[in-house]
């Protein structure tokens, strides 16, 4: 069974990607490690530089995630914001700005950056689309996963193999998983 490296300090991000890795008989070894995020628009920019200072800094192939929330009718925010707003007005305070929306509509969106010591990094994304919920609902998951609606339930009320098969991390892994494994033939 082949090992990645995955650079995350987020528990969840590492929950996810080991259940689904490990059906592609690829194991997910979590690095906690804080590399230094970029400030930019684009996830992948971030994802891309990310893999780079992880993998010089650890003198390692890795791989690393960069996720965010993006609602059109706030005008694709909080995006790439979506880590700072999540600390600051958290879930409640999107709820809050979407009170007197009417369209609804949303999207995850995964940007996973791959690097070799000393190599450019390459990067894959995923979209999930949706929408914001009315409240809260769902224990499971993390981050945004309670309000953002995947068809009727929320990512919070779906279980790790169920957020798997339709989530903008799950895309993004899988096209890096097919990748990574036609590379090793
Ligand atoms: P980052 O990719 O770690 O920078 O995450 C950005 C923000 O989006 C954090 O607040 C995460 O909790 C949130 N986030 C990232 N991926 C997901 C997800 O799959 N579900 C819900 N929230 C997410």
């Amino acid at each position: 069974m082949k090992t990645i490296h995955f650079v995350t300090s987020n528990m969840g991000k590492a929950k996810e990607a080991k259940a689904l890795c490990k059906e592609f008989d690829i194991k997910i070894q979590q690095i906690r490690y804080e590399y230094p995020e970029l400030q930019s628009d684009d996830l992948e920019t971030i994802a891309k530089y990310g893999a780079e200072c992880a993998s010089r800094a650890l003198n390692k192939t890795v791989i690393v995630e960069d996720a965010g929330l993006f609602i059109p009718a706030l005008r694709g925010f909080p995006g790439p914001y979506s880590a700072y707003v999540f600390k600051t007005i958290g879930n409640k305070g999107i709820l809050g700005l979407m009170s007197d929306k009417k369209n609804r509509e949303a999207y995850f969106k995964s940007a996973v950056g791959y690097c070799e010591p000393g190599e450019d990094s390459i990067t894959f994304t995923g979209v999930a689309n949706g929408r914001i919920a009315r409240e809260i609902r769902g224990e499971h998951g993390f981050g945004y996963d309670p309000i953002f609606l995947y068809d009727d339930r929320t990512f919070g009320e779906l279980s790790t193999e169920e957020k798997n098969k339709v989530s903008h991390r799950c895309k993004a892994l899988k096209k890096f998983v097919k990748w990574i494994s036609a590379k090793d033939i």
